[in-house]
């Protein structure tokens, strides 16, 4: 047989079913759901409760070519009992089992991923950009897969993300320490992914030797040290003491109320209005102004920072709901670290995850909005996947889905933001046919 017939590309059994699934017209329609809703009905926000094929076509109507950031985790077929499903290997018998062990465990996964990513294709403006999390189990189709649909053209690289802290020792072959983000632009990119030069540096408030002078802790002050109320009390962290003067409440990571505190401060008022947060151990540092970042650079396509472990992720959202209610969210801090990269030639960004789980991106994109003065808005999907156990928060709060997990998430993000931050929409996927 000839070179000439033989053919160069990425096929799998079932592949001619998923592209006609893609081009199949959308059988639902997106209703308004007010009571999950938080704020005004002009909210810029969506939160979307349907299964995300269906979605990505529903919303072919209105944002078509207009997204201009991407991310997606969607389930990486570990194989694993997680809080979703994340075995789509085929594990009937009869005439399957004769395929390829390699067609059972992958076919099915490429399957469901090709159509959801053609339709998202579609949604992508020119020089948008989508990100994918994924590890070693899929990394190699999903490029080709992304190769088909947008282009080879059209590829970035790689961000190998250290994960976590620690390996882990049960590992049968090596120890997975990474995992990947997937980095495609459709069309021409407005410019190079970026990173402010010191992003997440910090700078301390306080200097030892300092006249003691009282400043104030606004209200919506993001605080790390973890929601309820902190006494107001004397505290020495990192051998500097100050005195809290008010005592310290935290919702969803924020400050509820203006909280005054004595110190040998080294920053005016207005600076530490603008800058201040409480951190993890109770003390208090400031981020940087973006006069003082430095020229951006191009983004590194290694991420090693602490903010973007899976422990991060888990504490935060543990935090947040006061419960362990999902295993490994992604960390806030990653997402951020992606939206702030993606150049912004004409403004504001609409970021759309359609695999939202807890709805990181969502808190991501409002914390970035928070600190940097931005109007990017977020367009979560999530389907109604049942909790393997309901949960039950400290306060009473059932959450029986996983989109119940992200939509509360959210709530209590804003909530803890106050007037700075606005509300979401959440529209749930009806089926008048079904
Ligand atoms: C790896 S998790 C995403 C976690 C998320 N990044 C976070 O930080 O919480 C994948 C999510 O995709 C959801 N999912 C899987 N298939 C879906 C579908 N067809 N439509 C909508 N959501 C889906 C799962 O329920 C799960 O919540």
């Amino acid at each position: 047989m000839g070179d000439e017939a033989e053919t160069y590309g990425l096929t799998w059994p079932g592949k001619g079913r998923a592209a006609a699934e893609a081009s199949a017209p959308a059988t639902g329609r997106l209703e308004p759901d007010p009571a999950r809703s938080v704020g005004s009905d002009d909210s810029p926000h969506l939160f979307i409760e349907g299964d995300n094929l269906e979605v990505l076509k529903l919303l072919g109507g209105d944002y078509a070519g207009s997204v201009d950031l991407i991310y997606i985790d969607p389930p990486y077929n570990t194989g694993k009992r997680l809080a979703y499903d994340d075995d789509f290997a085929d594990h009937t018998a009869g005439n399957s089992s004769s395929r390829d062990p390699g067609a059972r465990r992958h076919a099915p996964w490429l399957s469901m991923m090709y159509p959801r990513l053609l339709a998202a294709a579609e949604l992508l403006a020119d020089g948008g950009v989508l990100f994918v999390s994924i590890d070693d189990t899929e990394l190699p189709h999903l490029r080709l897969l992304l190769n088909e649909v947008l282009g080879e053209e059209a590829f970035l690289g790689v961000l190998k993300r250290r994960a976590a802290r620690k390996t882990a020792h049960l590992s049968a072959t090596m120890s997975d320490l990474c995992d990947y983000v997937v980095c495609y632009a459709r069309g021409r990119l407005g410019g190079r992914l970026s990173t402010a030069s010191s992003t997440e540096a910090t700078r301390p408030v306080l200097n030892r030797g300092n006249a003691v002078s009282e400043r104030v802790l606004p209200r919506g002050t993001e605080a790390r040290c973890g929601d309820g109320v902190h006494p107001a009390g004397r505290r020495c962290v990192r051998s500097l003491e100050f005195e809290i003067l008010d005592d310290l409440v935290v919702q969803g990571g924020r400050l509820v109320g203006e909280v005054r505190v004595r110190g040998p401060f080294r920053v005016n008022q207005d600076l530490l209005a603008r800058t201040v947060f409480i951190t993890r151990r109770g003390g208090l540092r400031r981020s940087l102004l973006p006069e003082e970042l430095g020229a951006p650079k191009a983004m590194s396509d290694l991420l090693d920072d602490p903010e973007f472990y899976n422990e991060r992720g888990s504490e935060c959202l543990a935090d947040l709901l006061g419960a362990p209610v999902f295993e490994h969210p992604k960390p806030v801090g990653l997402i951020k670290h992606l939206v702030r990269s993606v150049p912004r030639p004409s403004g504001d960004l609409v970021v759309l995850d359609f695999f939202a789980g807890t709805g990181t991106t969502a808190q991501a994109v409002m914390e970035v909005n928070a600190e940097d003065g931005t109007h990017h808005r977020f367009i979560m999907v999530q389907r109604p996947e049942p909790l393997r156990q309901v949960a039950k928060l400290p306060d009473g709060t059932r959450l029986q889905t996983i989109a119940d997990i992200g939509r509360e998430r959210i709530r209590r993000v804003i909530e803890g933001m106050g007037a700075r931050a606005p509300g979401f929409r959440a529209y749930t996927v009806r089926d008048d046919g079904a």
